[in-house]
């Protein structure tokens, strides 16, 4: 399976895709909440990674929501007809990206608001305890759209050992202080998240997009699970970091070992 890694800007680089190459674009871009995010104290220890951070601010919510469309729209030619787009956002900007969506493909192309819900971070006493990021899938033709419903452990005691479909509520929990995947890099996620996606809305042997690529989880979850791959990072850091994580066939941490943190940006 190839993978194709290139350091630069999304809306730079979306015109070197072939057209119509790409099965499933999935891109988890900073969430527009005005911080810097930087690897966790406690991650130092994790050497060559302790200085992974990128910038998290647009200004306003409308240049979040033009930073996207923009590079959407650049994006498009590359994807297949029978292509799926997922965006991973969250309570700031989820609202904005469904229209946004709506608007640039139609709202008949929506496929679902996934949740994903990960437990870990703080509480408020202001408000219900927000655990959970958002997930946006629309398709470029309702007809043609692959979907494969992947299957999850059931949890009734009746069925017990057994496994059931996926809902749109996907509990899983976040990267924890032992976890092996962990890289240093802020807002990582979980490779078991990206490898369900991958299985329900890319092809086998398809080809996957992630054009904010982080530390590369996209990229090898779709290595783990027989799919192509391109990812483009701003962050020299980050395609360092995704360089050397699929170096290795399990796709596992150079090296490891921090706190548990929220994994929303
Ligand atoms: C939330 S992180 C992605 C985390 C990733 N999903 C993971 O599991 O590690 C967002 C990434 O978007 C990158 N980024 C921000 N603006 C970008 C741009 N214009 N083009 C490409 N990447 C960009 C940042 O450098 C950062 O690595």
């Amino acid at each position: 399976m190839s993978v194709r890694i290139e350091q630069g800007d999304w809306l730079d680089l979306a015109p070197s895709l072939a057209p119509a190459s790409i099965d499933f674009l999935y891109a988890d871009p900073p969430f527009n909440t005005g911080k810097t995010q930087r690897t966790p104290p406690n991650a130092a220890r994790a050497g060559r990674n302790a200085r992974a951070q990128y910038a998290d601010r647009f200004g306003s919510t409308a240049d979040f929501v033009r930073f996207l469309r923009d590079r959407l729209f650049a994006t498009l030619p590359a994807l297949k007809p029978s292509a799926n787009i997922a965006i991973h956002v969250d309570w700031r900007t989820s609202h904005h990206v469904r229209l946004l969506l709506d608007d640039l493909l139609g709202p008949d192309r929506f496929v679902n608001h996934l949740i994903w819900t990960y437990g870990l971070g703080g509480s408020s006493p202001r408000c219900f305890a927000r655990k959970h990021d958002d997930i946006i899938v629309y398709c470029l033709d309702p007809r043609r759209a692959h979907f494969v419903p992947p299957r999850v452990p059931a949890t009734s005691r009746r069925l017990a050992g057994l496994t059931k479909k996926a809902t749109d509520v996907l509990d899983i929990p976040a990267l924890n202080n032992m976890a092996r995947e962990r890289t240093g890099y802020p807002t990582q996620k979980p490779l078991a998240l990206l490898e369900l996606l991958i299985s329900a809305f890319c092809p086998p042997a398809g080809t996957v997009l992630d054009p904010v690529l982080g530390s590369g989880t996209t990229l090898v979850a779709a290595q783990n699970a027989r799919r192509h791959a391109v990812g483009f990072d701003i962050n020299p850091r980050a395609v360092s970091i995704a360089r050397v994580r699929l170096l290795p066939p399990t796709g596992t941490a150079p090296k490891g070992g921090d706190r548990p943190e929220s994994p929303g940006d």
